[in-house]
């Protein structure tokens, strides 16, 4: 019997449920500074699927491949020349296949980068549009002007680098639009052929198996005169397309919207269920770090206040830190300067609007602000993001460029180049990071894989016991209102799981007392250590916390009485 949906294509072998990114925990990669198997000093396919072991040991279940395709490599990669291939240096289109197909053995998924709001200026198409004649359908891939005052009111994304959106092409003899780097100029979403070229980049990404996409840059694709360019309608028209192209061919894929954007401006992003299945949650995270640095909870639910509710199909993406800085463009001008003030005292911590650091030096390299913080992502609503390397607690390099501080080679062990590379350490892409306190001798895979009480061991307990529950990636969130401030605690349920979480954002131990009249008769049980509490009653519930510590609850029904 035929059936409608016949031509749907799955994953090999896929008993994906489709909404799995609701459940998974991603981890965030550049093939580059994964492993390198030919010692070219360049991180490589090959290298990183010797490295799955790795991966599937930690507990994720997604990874997120940073742009791994033909590039000048003048913003890592984020400079796409051909969409359709793999980086020379990578490996090739064989390789991935091969990655992929190692990945989904193991039950891991892969999204990878779909860079569409801009190419590098070395793609053919637009080497073909500035030799066109204007008007011509070639010339049309890219958004042209004869002024540099069109489009005035979009601010500048790159502050530190660029001066104007517009650049002057001498060969075309006229300027082109570009929100990001110079060299990256924007493609025109106003032509329908451009939407169509996209169209096939995904779809050859997609029938290879691929199951998630990141969609970079999305607010921007289209502009209109007299708008800030952010948002448009006409961006979410053809963010729908492709959606619509991705239902009607595939199953189990996800798109995960890059907007960083307040709250109700994110929202669109997700549509009625029919636009993004993801969008990143970045108002969140610059307030994650101010109720930390403040001890005081407000911040966090002031911002989960202001988050709107997303349809059923949909899920935030949390995160601590990515590839790019700290951003804060997307905070008050006081919580900017207090963001600076606290999180990046030498002023090369900062590009752009952001801070360019890795979370174990923001944290002070300090064990349990680091576990806090990692409780907050792993028990907020959302699927939870981790960077590579944070899982060690790796540090950064402020004396690198750019934001390649935080973008160094992973350190695998004490060997050279820190496991990652047996090459010269001169061929390196970057240095590893060498110095005594943060060095790949002290901070590396291999000496924490050996020690019980390792940061790496507790991110893979936590990710393990998360794993156990549905309720951190598809729950209601309610805060409760403690009158001690430095306590966040906040309850989480779906279906029967039913979890209390308290954090104490201070230095100190910290007396709460929760009112949990509602829950009378459960018995609270702390999921690390499976250690009973006493029975909720109508007097308000006592927690002492320790300095930086977290306790979740899972809250059992009261047994019944025989
Ligand atoms: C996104 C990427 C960033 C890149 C920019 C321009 O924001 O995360 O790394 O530089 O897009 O492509
Ligand atoms: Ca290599």
């Amino acid at each position: 019997m035929a059936v409608a949906n016949a031509g749907i294509r799955k994953q090999p072998g896929s008993v994906l449920d489709p909404l799995w990114f609701k459940d998974a925990i991603i981890y965030e990669l550049h093939v580059k500074a994964f492993a390198d198997s030919n010692n070219d000093g360049i991180g490589d396919f090959p290298g990183l699927m010797q490295r799955l072991d790795y991966l599937q040991d930690l507990g994720v279940t997604c990874i997120w491949l940073l742009p791994f395709f033909p590039s000048p490599l003048r913003d890592d990669g984020y400079d796409i020349a051909d969409y359709m291939s793999v980086h020379p240096s990578y490996g090739t289109v064989e390789d991935f296949r091969a990655f992929l197909e190692a990945a989904h053995k193991r039950g891991l998924q892969v999204m990878i980068e779909l860079v569409i709001n801009h190419t590098s200026d070395q793609h053919p198409w637009f080497q073909a549009a500035r030799n066109a004649a204007p008007g011509s359908p070639e010339r049309d891939f890219y958004v042209w002007s004869d002024t540099d005052h069109l489009y005035s009111d979009a601010r500048i994304i790159f502050t530190d680098t660029e001066k104007s959106n517009w650049s002057w092409d001498p060969v075309a003899k006229a300027y082109y639009w570009h929100r990001f780097f110079s060299h990256q100029p924007d493609l025109n979403f106003d032509n329908p052929r451009v939407l169509e070229e996209v169209l096939k980049v995904l779809r050859f990404w997609l029938d290879m198996g691929v199951d998630g996409l990141r969609l970079d840059a999305v607010p921007y694709l289209v502009e209109r005169d007299g708008t800030n360019c952010e948002n448009l309608d006409e961006t979410h028209v053809v963010i729908k397309a492709m959606r619509q192209a991705i239902d009607e061919r595939y199953a189990n894929r996800m798109i995960l919207a890059e907007a960083n954007q307040v709250p109700a401006d994110v929202r669109p992003y997700f549509g009625d269920g029919d636009e993004c299945h993801m969008a990143f949650h970045f108002p969140l995270m610059p307030r994650i770090y101010m109720a930390l640095g403040q001890e005081d909870s407000t911040p966090i639910i002031d911002i989960m206040a202001k988050t709107p509710d997303i349809p059923e199909n949909c899920q935030w993406g949390l995160f601590l830190r990515n590839h790019d800085e700290l951003t804060l463009e997307m905070v008050t001008g006081d919580e900017r300067d207090y963001m600076y003030l606290a999180y990046s005292g030498d002023p090369r911590m900062r590009i752009n609007v952001g801070i360019r650091r890795r979370l174990a030096p923001l944290l002070d390299n300090n064990r349990r602000r680091m576990e806090l913080l990692n409780s907050l992502l792993f028990s907020f609503p959302g699927t939870p993001i981790l960077y590579y390397g944070d899982e060690i607690g790796m540090g950064d390099n402020i004396y690198l460029g750019d934001r390649n501080g935080v973008r160094t080679p992973m350190q695998w062990s004490g060997d050279r180049n820190a496991g990652f590379s047996r090459c010269n350490p001169a061929k390196l892409y970057s240095p590893v990071i060498m110095d005594p306190l943060w060095g790949y001798q002290s901070i590396n895979v291999e000496a924490q894989m050996g020690d019980p009480s390792s940061l790496l061991n507790w991110m893979r307990n936590m990710i393990a016991l998360r794993k156990l529950f549905q309720v951190f990636g598809r729950g209601t969130l309610r805060f409760l209102s403690p009158s001690n401030r430095k306590i966040l605690a906040y309850i989480r349920e779906y279906k029967d799981e039913l979890v209390l979480c308290v954090a104490n954002l201070s230095r100190d131990w910290q007396p709460v007392q929760l009112d949990l009249s509602d829950l009378v008769g459960m018995m609270p049980v702390e999921m690390i250590g499976y250690v009973p509490f006493p029975v909720i009653t109508e007097e308000s519930y006592p927690l002492t916390v320790g300095p930086y510590g977290f306790i979740w609850l899972e809250l059992q029904p009261p047994p019944v009485a025989a």
